[in-house]
């Protein structure tokens, strides 16, 4: 497949569309562990830092880990939590439930606490449980749950687990550099996200910012020798390289991408183009009938999921070949109860790919035979909580 500006464009939430030029930063061989290689791999963790309007001298470390998202928030939770730890895991969807499968295979004493998927984690609800449960050293959270586009109050969330003092946890993969986060106000003592989100690299790694003093303080705690956070963070001290390979490429594609970000205006200039492919998807949308799955008030502009409409003629492989066929790629639904897609406003995508996008969604609906637009009326649903 050649390396174009012409291939399919992503309306998923990751691996994205991303711009040519970061592309092109990946035409090189890096030595890992040649000094030029390694200033970059220390830019980038201050500039994650720096991102996240924090610092070292503020207290934070960043670390930097090779594989994808799960393997980052499965290196905080196997690292950072002490043999006799206990974390609440704060679940609405599949990103939520995957932190407790993880706590299962890792053995780590946990207790989830779920809500329905259209509803956001209750920060009393959170406090409660903090009261009724000495043993909770951990709370765990996820800021987007990518599975329906939701957004939890990690902020809130946050400010009840310190007061209660026990550490904070969150799962921020698909909001962080588009959704602001303060740490400080937030309470969170550990962040994870990763390369090929809203920073629009490509995927390879993943990484952590983590309040110094408790992290350093998790020696001997980790489950896992390749995926040990502070082993990681102590294998960057001492010789300003990762312990095991790299993926260079997906580095250096990323210290391109952290340049366009801060290019578009940061979290500010980031955020404002997904909030218009956002307006852009959801008017056109709507004005086709299509009824999205969250209330507007709970939705993030990262990705949302639509319901499948009652139409007959409408199936959901046939409408999603047929976009592909004209070069757009959308995401099927993840919901356990509800027939739902998903389409994703991240990644190297503007206003103009959602118009492309809506002409392409109605022409297809046009040749399957389906009664445009759609019966909206509301249909109600019930998910189990
Ligand atoms: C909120 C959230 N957590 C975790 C993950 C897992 O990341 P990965 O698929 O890169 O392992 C994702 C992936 O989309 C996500 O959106």
């Amino acid at each position: 497949m050649p390396p174009s500006a012409h291939d399919k464009l992503l309306f998923t939430p990751g691996p994205l569309t991303t711009s040519l030029s970061v592309k092109q930063a990946m035409l090189h061989d890096a030595g890992s562990w040649h000094f030029e290689f390694n200033h970059i791999v220390a830019e980038i963790r201050r500039r994650l830092l720096a991102l996240a309007g924090t610092s070292r001298d503020q207290g934070f470390e960043c670390v930097l880990m090779q594989g994808s998202g799960s393997f980052g928030v499965e290196s905080v939770l196997g690292s950072v939590i002490p043999p006799n730890g206990r974390v609440l895991i704060l679940a609405n969807g599949a990103y939520g439930e995957r932190i407790v499968r993880m706590a299962e295979v890792l053995k780590i004493s946990h207790l989830a606490y779920r809500t329905a998927e259209d509803t956001p984690t209750n920060p009393s609800a959170v406090e409660r449980i903090l009261a009724q449960d000495p043993a909770v050293t951990h709370v765990a959270a996820v800021h987007c749950e990518t599975t329906t586009g939701i957004l939890n109050p990690i902020q809130p969330i946050g400010q009840v687990t310190r007061q209660h003092q026990r550490r904070f946890i969150v799962d921020a993969m698909s909001s962080f550099g588009a959704l602001p986060i303060e740490l400080e106000s937030s309470g969170i003592d550990y962040l994870v996200s990763s390369a090929n989100k809203c920073i629009e690299g490509v995927p390879g790694f993943s990484f952590a910012l983590a309040r110094r003093d408790p992290f350093l303080a998790t020696a001997g705690w980790a489950r896992s020798l390749s995926l040990d956070l502070l082993g990681q963070w102590q294998g960057f001290e001492k010789t300003g390289q990762f312990r095991y390979t790299p993926p260079t490429h997906a580095l250096l594609a990323f210290h391109q991408a952290l340049d366009e970000w801060e290019a578009e205006g940061g979290v500010t200039g980031r955020g404002a183009r997904y909030q218009q492919n956002h307006a852009t998807l959801m008017h056109g949308m709507c004005s086709l009938g299509f009824q999205p799955f969250l209330p507007a008030h709970v939705q993030s502009p990262i990705i949302t999921a639509f319901r499948h409409p009652a139409d007959p003629a409408f199936r959901f492989d046939e409408f999603y070949r047929r976009l592909s066929d004209r070069g757009m790629i959308i995401y099927p639904g993840k919901l356990t109860q509800i027939d739902t897609f998903r389409i994703g406003t991240i990644g190297r995508l503007f206003p103009a790919d959602l118009e492309q996008l809506l002409a392409a969604i109605r022409l297809s609906l046009n040749e399957m035979g389906c009664a445009l637009p759609f019966n909206s009326t509301p249909q109600p649903h019930a998910i189990p909580g």
